[in-house]
């Protein structure tokens, strides 16, 4: 299987993996984890779209590595400064270590978050035969971000969340699933999985035909 292949269908897995709300409950950093690893397989896909440019790149890749970067990416870095980092600096307001650690990682998400942008759009940029023509600039953009997303994500596995679990009380767990859970509900964006899955077509039996006089169904 080519590679862009094998890293599509594993982004599109990851994403069917979301914990649901008892996991979170049980644990507020399972979501945190999952997100990282869904970050790590759009990394992966990234780096196989660069390894095939200029001609190869299938539209397939390109377009769910654009709607990833556009939906989930921000969402994630939403998620982390709004409702994580301030959860954090509560318990851990005596910790200057952790509190210089998230103000690291918030100023990289300012960078992040407009890079994703610009990356999801020169993957919009092809020609009609799919090829690039700015190949040599796209693939300096997708490597740059792909290598300093993983940096970021290692720097926060290994070095914000261990030091930020280290100060949660059973309370401060509890408080922080609350706030993710609150703030999913908010979210009105479709779980990525049904973004990256192609729609079937429709044989008449789905819910919303169900609705509709048979008439109506074409
Ligand atoms: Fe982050
Ligand atoms: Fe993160």
């Amino acid at each position: 299987m080519p590679p862009q292949h094998k890293h599509l269908e594993a982004l599109i897995a990851c994403a069917a993996k979301a914990p649901n709300a008892e996991a979170i409950r049980l644990d507020p950093f399972q979501l945190i984890a999952f997100e990282h690893a869904l970050q790590e397989r759009l990394c992966d896909l990234l780096e196989a779209i660069a390894d095939a440019l200029p001609n190869q790149v299938t539209r397939e890749s390109a377009e769910a590595a654009a709607t990833t970067l556009r939906t989930y990416f921000p969402a994630h870095l939403r998620l982390e400064n709004e409702i994580l980092f301030p959860a954090l600096a509560a318990p851990c307001r005596a910790d200057r270590s952790v509190r210089e650690a998230i103000n690291l990682s918030r100023a990289e998400h300012d960078a992040d978050e407009a890079s994703a942008l610009e990356l999801a759009e020169a993957l919009a940029n092809r020609d009609e035969e799919g090829r690039y023509r700015a190949a040599e600039a796209l693939g300096y953009l997708l490597r740059s971000f792909f290598e300093s997303q993983r940096r970021h994500i290692a720097w926060e596995e290994t070095v914000v969340f261990p030091m930020a679990r280290s100060c949660f009380t059973p309370a401060a767990k509890a408080d922080l699933a609350s706030a993710l859970l609150r703030h999913r509900m908010r979210c009105e964006c479709l779980p990525l999985v049904s973004l990256l899955t192609p729609k079937k077509p429709c044989d008449g039996k789905c819910a919303e035909c169900a609705d509709k006089p048979a008439s109506a169904i074409a």
